[in-house]
C-alpha cells in the first residue's frame, strides 16, 4: 500500500535528522488554533509553536485573509528597482514598534528570507561598516558560548563551536572569538564577575572585532538558558568604550515570547543591529528582517566616495521582501498591537510556573525554569528522543525535546485546559522515565 511516510523517508531530508525507520515522523493534515491534526485524525495540542513562530495559532482568520487578499494582487515581484505597499508598510511598522520614547531605535530595514540569512546580513553590515570607516582589520565577531544563530556559514561561525550542531565544520568556518556564558538561571542575582570573560576578550581583541553578537536574555536552541539583563547593559557600555558594534539576534525572543515585545526593550539596551524572524509573520511564511541604526546606515553609505562597495549594502536575495509574507506580517503586527499578547503571555507564564514547578524536586530533573511563554524542564541526562516524542503523541501533545531539555513555548492563544494537557504530559513522561 502507498505510504506517504515511506515516500517522505525515501525522498526528503528533515532538519538534523537521520533517515531511518526508528525516527518518529508524523503526517500533519491540518492545524487550527493551538492544535495540529494528523492524517490519522489524531489531534495534538501544540507545545512548540512550530519553533517559536506560530504565536497567534494556526489557521488564523485574519492572517488567512491577509494572504488571500495579497495573492489576488501580486504574490511576488523582484525588489530590485521595484517596491510595493506591503514592504513599505512593514518597514514603517517595524521601525515604529522598535522605538523608545517615540524615538526610533533603528533607521532602516533589510528584508530577507530566513533568520539565518538575516544574521548573515547583520554580520555583513558590521563588516561593511568598519570597511567604510577605513578599518578592514575589524572583521571578526565576538559572542558567548552556547549560542545559536542559524545554519548558514557566517551564522554557524558564531554558534557554539563545541556544544552546537556544527562542530564538524570547525576549521572550515571563519574563526570568531567566544567568551564564557554568564551564569544563568531563572532568578539569578547579578554579580560583576559574570562580565569578566567577555570583558577580557573585548579588551584583548577589540582592534580586530567588528561586532559583538548575542541572543538577548534567552539563549534558544543552544540550551534554553536565561541570563541577566545587566549583562547586556554592561556589554553595551564596553562596546561603546572599545568601538564595537552590538548585534542582537531576536529571531527567537522577538514579538513577545519573553514577556516584553523585544528582549532588548526589557534589558533597556539598544543594539546597533537587530535581527528578527520566526514570529514576524505569525509563523505563516518565511520572512526575516535586519534593522540597523543611523550610525550603521550612514557609516555604510559614507563609503560612496571610492570605497569598494560604493556605499551600498552588498546583499539582495531573489525573494527579498516577498509581498505575501510582508502582507501577513503586517496583519500579525496588527494582532500584536491589540495587545492581548501581554495578558496571554503572563497567564501562560503563571500557569507553567504553577504546573511545572513541582518537577524541580524530581531526582531526574536538574532545573525547572520559566520566562514569559517559555517553560523548560532541564533533565540531568539526555532524553531518549525516539521514545519520548511518540509517547508525547500518544498522550495527545506535540512536544519535541532536544538533548536534556523538555521545553514548551505554546502559541499565545493556547487555552488553559490545553496548556494543562501539555504540562500533564510532561509530568507523565517523567514519571514513566523514573
Ligand atoms: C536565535 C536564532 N537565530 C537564528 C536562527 C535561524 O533562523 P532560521 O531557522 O529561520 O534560519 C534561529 C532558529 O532557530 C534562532 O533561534
Amino acid at each position: 500500500m502507498h505510504s506517504p511516510l515511506l515516500d517522505d523517508q525515501l525522498n526528503i531530508w528533515h532538519p538534523y535528522t537521520n533517515i531511518s525507520k526508528d525516527n518518529p515522523l508524523f503526517l500533519v493534515d491540518s492545524a487550527s488554533g493551538g492544535e495540529l491534526t494528523l492524517s490519522n485524525g489524531k489531534k495534538l495540542i501544540d507545545g512548540m509553536s512550530s519553533w517559536w513562530a506560530v504565536i497567534h495559532g494556526y489557521n488564523h482568520p485574519d492572517l488567512n485573509q491577509a494572504a488571500k487578499s495579497q495573492i489576488d494582487k501580486v504574490s511576488h515581484v523582484m525588489f530590485g528597482s521595484l517596491t510595493h505597499e506591503p514592504a513599505i508598510k512593514l518597514a514603517q511598522n517595524l521601525l515604529n514598534l522598535t522605538s523608545t520614547n517615540n524615538q526610533q531605535d533603528f533607521d532602516r530595514v533589510f528584508f530577507s528570507d530566513s533568520g539565518s540569512v538575516s544574521v548573515e546580513v547583520a554580520i555583513k553590515m558590521a563588516i561593511q561598516y568598519w570597511f567604510a570607516q577605513g578599518h578592514p582589520e575589524k572583521s571578526k565577531l565576538l559572542t558567548i558560548r552556547n549560542g545559536y544563530h542559524g545554519d548558514t556559514f557566517a551564522a554557524m561561525s558564531v554558534t557554539d563551536p563545541d556544544n552546537g550542531m556544527h562542530s564538524m565544520f570547525k576549521g572550515i568556518l571563519a574563526e570568531q572569538y567566544f567568551a564564557e556564558i554568564p551564569v544563568y538561571g531563572s532568578d539569578i542575582e547579578w554579580k560583576d564577575e559574570y562580565i569578566h570573560s567577555i570583558k577580557t576578550q573585548i579588551e584583548k581583541h577589540h582592534t580586530t572585532i567588528a561586532a559583538v553578537i548575542l541572543e538577548p536574555l534567552v539563549q534558544g536552541a543552544g540550551g534554553m538558558k536565561f541570563y541577566h539583563p545587566e549583562y547586556l547593559r554592561q556589554i553595551r557600555q564596553l562596546c561603546d568604550e572599545h568601538n564595537l558594534l552590538l548585534i542582537f539576534d531576536e529571531i527567537a525572543t522577538g514579538f513577545g515570547r519573553t514577556g516584553s515585545l523585544f528582549a532588548y526593550q526589557a534589558a533597556q539596551t539598544i543594539p546597533d543591529i537587530l535581527c528578527l524572524g520566526k514570529a514576524l509573520t505569525g509563523g505563516y511564511m518565511t520572512l526575516a528582517a535586519t534593522l540597523a541604526n543611523k550610525k550603521v546606515v550612514s557609516g555604510i553609505h559614507a563609503d560612496s566616495k571610492g570605497g569598494k562597495a560604493g556605499g551600498v549594502l552588498m546583499h539582495g536575495p531573489t525573494f527579498m521582501a516577498n509581498p505575501l509574507a510582508c502582507a501577513v506580517a503586517n496583519q500579525s503586527l496588527e494582532l500584536l498591537k491589540e495587545n492581548q499578547w501581554q495578558t496571554q503571555v503572563k497567564a501562560i507564564k503563571h500557569q507553567m510556573l504553577t504546573e511545572l514547578s513541582a518537577l524541580s524536586s524530581n531526582k531526574l530533573v536538574e532545573e525547572v525554569r520559566v520566562k514569559g511563554a517559555i517553560g523548560v524542564v532541564e533533565m540531568k541526562e539526555s532524553v531518549d528522543f525516539n521514545w519520548i516524542v511518540p509517547r508525547f503523541v500518544e498522550l495527545g501533545v506535540w512536544i519535541r525535546p532536544f538533548d536534556k531539555l523538555i521545553y514548551i513555548m505554546p502559541p499565545y492563544i493556547i487555552k488553559p485546559e490545553q496548556l494543562s494537557k501539555l504540562t500533564q504530559a510532561i509530568h507523565q513522561v517523567i514519571s514513566e522515565m523514573s
